[in-house]
């Protein structure tokens, strides 16, 4: 019987309009350009504004770009998982609310969450589905609003986010293309470094929760950061080491963007060349599960049938992993 594997198939995405540059930082915190650049490698990020406006505003766009862009219709999916820190609501799943939005009225889903390794998470939870046969159109979206979570008095945190959107398509695959193998971990130790100190059902919210600030994102970055470094670096090797690939045989890393110093060592780590590392940190920032899909999205016209990518993330939770794959298609565009 002939393999079946899972494959990105297509890939679309969507930031909102409205900038939020280091020059507007530099009004609103103790910050500048240099040390924001310096630090981070960030110029700016995007934000969702308005109201009543939640994650799966941006996530409908992306979905629907990606419908077109496939030339399929938004009842043919089968399953939505979206990957958020930022869902519209504690309940209903932001999966079915953009299920609704986008009329993929066949399709059941559900909202996963791994913070900012959400996306790997999420692909590799849906190549399952494809690869046992169950499900043939499996759509994995990686969003979030983090505006709405980041307190923009707090100079440590503010320049690192912003708010995007991104989303692939999986089917199946009988030509060996598509995800080949994954490594996920994840360590809870790693909670006391990265949270959100209310609003879930330890700490539901009250007037004080709300005045001492404790529904923003809470990060010790020094730590996030050395962890970020040596486990992102350490399981990009490992799945490279894995699957009897050199740097030779990457032909792109799609790493998540949290920082370029880490992007950078990731890459040193895996002896893989700048030109072969997807980066725009400078022009969006960290937006949490939207980094990876959102540069598949931007790269997508650059890719090859058959060549290898290795995606990885590290996370609150703390969460990482990589996920290794062969692109499905040579691009049209
Ligand atoms: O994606 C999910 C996982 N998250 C991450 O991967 C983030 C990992 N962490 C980081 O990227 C970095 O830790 C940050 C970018 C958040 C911070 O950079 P850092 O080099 O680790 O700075 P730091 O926190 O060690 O702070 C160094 C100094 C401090 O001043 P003192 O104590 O040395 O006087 C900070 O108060 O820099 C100060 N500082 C700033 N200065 C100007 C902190 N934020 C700023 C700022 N502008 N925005």
């Amino acid at each position: 019987m002939t393999k079946i594997t899972a494959a990105i198939t297509a890939v679309a995405s969507y930031v909102p309009e409205t900038k939020l540059t280091n020059a507007d930082l530099e009004k609103m915190v103790d910050t500048t350009d240099d040390w924001i650049m310096a630090r981070t490698g960030i110029k700016e990020r995007h934000i969702l504004k308005g109201e009543n406006q939640g994650v799966t505003e941006m996530a409908k766009h992306a979905v629907q770009k990606l419908l077109d862009k496939r030339g399929i219709g938004a009842d043919e999916i089968d399953l939505v998982i979206f990957c958020t820190v930022t869902p519209d609501k504690v309940f209903p799943a932001s999966a079915n609310i953009v299920s609704r939005k986008v009329g993929m009225n066949n399709a059941f889903g559900y909202d996963l969450n791994a913070a900012c390794s959400g996306f790997i998470y999420g692909l590799v939870t849906g190549s399952k589905f494809i690869e046992t046969g169950s499900y043939k159109k499996v759509l994995v979206i990686g969003a979030d609003k983090m505006s709405s979570i980041i307190d923009y008095t707090d100079r440590a945190t503010c320049i690192i986010f912003g708010d995007g959107a991104g989303a692939v398509l999986l089917e199946p695959n009988t030509e060996g293309n598509g995800i080949q193998d994954s490594i996920l971990k994840s360590d809870g130790n790693g909670e006391a470094f990265l949270h959100q100190k209310a609003g879930g059902s330890e700490k539901p919210p009250t007037l004080e929760t709300i005045a001492n600030g404790e529904h923003y994102v809470y990060q010790e970055g020094k730590t996030v950061f050395k962890f970020a470094v040596s486990k992102m670096a350490d399981v990009s090797f490992e799945i490279m080491q894995r699957n009897q690939l050199t740097a030779d045989d990457v032909s792109w890393l799609v790493p998540h963007q949290a920082n370029l110093r880490i992007i950078e060592a990731t890459a040193n780590r895996m002896g893989v060349g700048k030109d072969k590392v997807m980066i725009n940190i400078d022009r969006y920032g960290n937006t949490t599960n939207g980094t990876i899909p959102i540069c598949l999205a931007e790269w997508e016209s650059r890719l090859n049938k058959g060549e290898n990518i290795i995606l990885s993330a590290f996370g609150g939770g703390f969460t990482w992993g990589s996920v290794y794959l062969k692109w499905a298609y040579d691009s049209e565009a």
